[in-house]
């Protein structure tokens, strides 16, 4: 299904030589914008002997400063804009389930610029004008359902402004609706899943054709059993609130093969998250965005937390980026052995018997932390399949990882089911004594 040239943007349509002088002439204006209108990059360009004319290549960007989200706290609400509050159109926030939320803030300009990039990613995801676009994500602060909403709109879709949550009418609206397009977050593609075949309707007879998953890590393993159970083809699409919602980077149709960063707008560099060195192409580390067009809140080298690896680009003049294999938040240090609820996920999903179900317990007991895998059988999954299937991811996690885990199958439909981000870990340690 290659894209027709024709589809593409201006922006797509850059070559290379062209999009690398584009991007330095763009960062340096941001550079200059985020100095001389935030204070707080004035002092930390300033404590880091460094000025925005001294960014000559894309390669001095490494030369300046991090930003992180205590940096974003720090300034609550409105210390990181770079615009007077009258010219803000739009505000959005982080949950802010740890101390205060992060507030960032959109011109009309950072909005259009916002919608033409959620337009690419859906039509990159195979998307084209006149579809119908059920739109599943969160509507609020949450940066998801607005997002995905005026970039189908944008396109020249037909929104469905579904929101998160009453599944059951969901499983109707698309029954009724048709929708060629879903956005949703792959957790909660699961839960609409069991609603499907709680109402005895065929999931692989709807309309859908493409699922738009993101906001959470998810794997190979949960594409297969998304696109298999659905029939219908699944792509990642990647984005942050600080950076500016879905649409930093999307996966293309024709070649599902990592995400392509839209770094015309969202400068990617891969760092080692110790040291703080940018790593070359190819090396696994934390993903640091820097914007190169934002009017209202322009972010320098944004420290996300997220894993990955920058690639060349392959359906797209831009790099690309490969699906996170986790946040360094939600990483687990077991027994000395570092381990994501993403590996845990592949192995759930290729253990016959489970459910594509699970969560992660973590308890201590004395001095020893413990990890319990509870995960869900399949209706109708005998007693002796269970237990094939406990002791099979055992194996798995110990052979792959390298660390014991406990592991109990739990009854098909008991564990809490997503409808927005999953929370995957259960942290049940004392406080004080925390992971690490
Ligand atoms: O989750 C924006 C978004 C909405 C992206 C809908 C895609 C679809 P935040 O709430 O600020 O924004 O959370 C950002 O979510 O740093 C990642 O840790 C995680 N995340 C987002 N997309 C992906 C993805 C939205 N495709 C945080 N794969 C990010 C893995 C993702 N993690």
């Amino acid at each position: 299904m290659a894209d027709a040239r024709e589809l593409l943007d201006a922006g797509e349509r850059l070559g290379p030589e062209e999009l690398r002088a584009l991007q330095l002439e763009r960062l340096r204006a941001s550079l200059r914008h985020a100095y001389e209108q935030v204070p707080f990059y004035r002092e930390s360009f300033d404590k880091a002997g460094i000025r925005p004319e001294d960014c000559r290549s894309l390669e001095d960007l490494a030369r300046f400063p991090f930003t992180t989200k205590a940096d974003l706290r720090e300034n609550y609400p409105f210390g990181m804009f770079a615009v007077p509050r009258e010219r803000i159109r739009r505000l959005h926030a982080s949950s802010g389930t740890t101390g205060r939320p992060t507030v960032v803030g959109y011109t009309e300009n950072d909005l259009s610029m916002w919608a033409d990039m959620v337009a690419r990613s859906i039509r990159a995801a195979g998307g084209r004008p006149g579809d119908v676009v059920h739109v599943a994500y969160g509507y609020g602060l949450f940066t998801g359902g607005l997002g995905a909403h005026y970039g189908a709109e944008r396109l020249g879709c037909t929104v469905v402004p579904a929101s998160g949550g009453m599944t059951a009418r969901q499983v109707q609206l698309i029954q009724d609706l048709a929708p060629a397009v879903i956005m949703v977050t792959p957790s909660y593609m699961l839960t609409l899943l069991d609603e499907f075949e709680r109402q005895g309707v065929d999931p692989r007879t709807t309309s859908l054709r493409v699922g738009i998953f993101g906001a959470e890590p998810w794997t190979e393993q949960m594409r297969r059993e998304i696109e298999e159970r659905f029939a219908i083809d699944a792509v990642d699409i990647y984005g942050l609130s600080e950076v500016v919602g879905p649409g930093v980077a999307q996966e293309c149709a024709e070649t599902k093969d990592g995400l392509t960063v839209w770094e015309d707008h969202f400068y990617p560099e891969v760092i080692d998250p110790v040291t703080g060195e940018v790593l070359p192409e190819g090396e696994r580390g934390e993903l640091v965005f820097t914007s190169l067009t934002k009017e209202a809140m322009p972010i320098v080298r944004y420290r996300t937390r997220d894993l990955s690896r920058l690639l060349p680009g392959t359906a797209r003049v831009f790099r690309r980026m490969e699906k996170i294999s986790g946040r360094s938040d939600d990483l687990v240090i077991l027994r000395g052995v570092n381990l994501f609820p993403t590996q845990i996920e592949e192995i759930v999903l290729r253990t016959p018997g489970v459910a594509p179900h699970f969560q992660l317990r973590l308890t201590r007991t004395g001095r020893m932390d413990s990890l319990t895998v509870r995960a869900e059988a399949r209706a109708g999954a005998t007693a002796e399949a269970r237990q094939a299937a406990a002791r099979s991811i055992v194996t798995a996690v110990k052979d792959g990882i390298g660390v014991s885990v406990d592991v109990e199958i739990v009854e098909p439909e008991s564990l809490e089911r997503s409808v927005g981000k999953i929370r995957r870990i259960v942290d049940l340690r004392p406080r004080d004594t925390g992971q690490g």
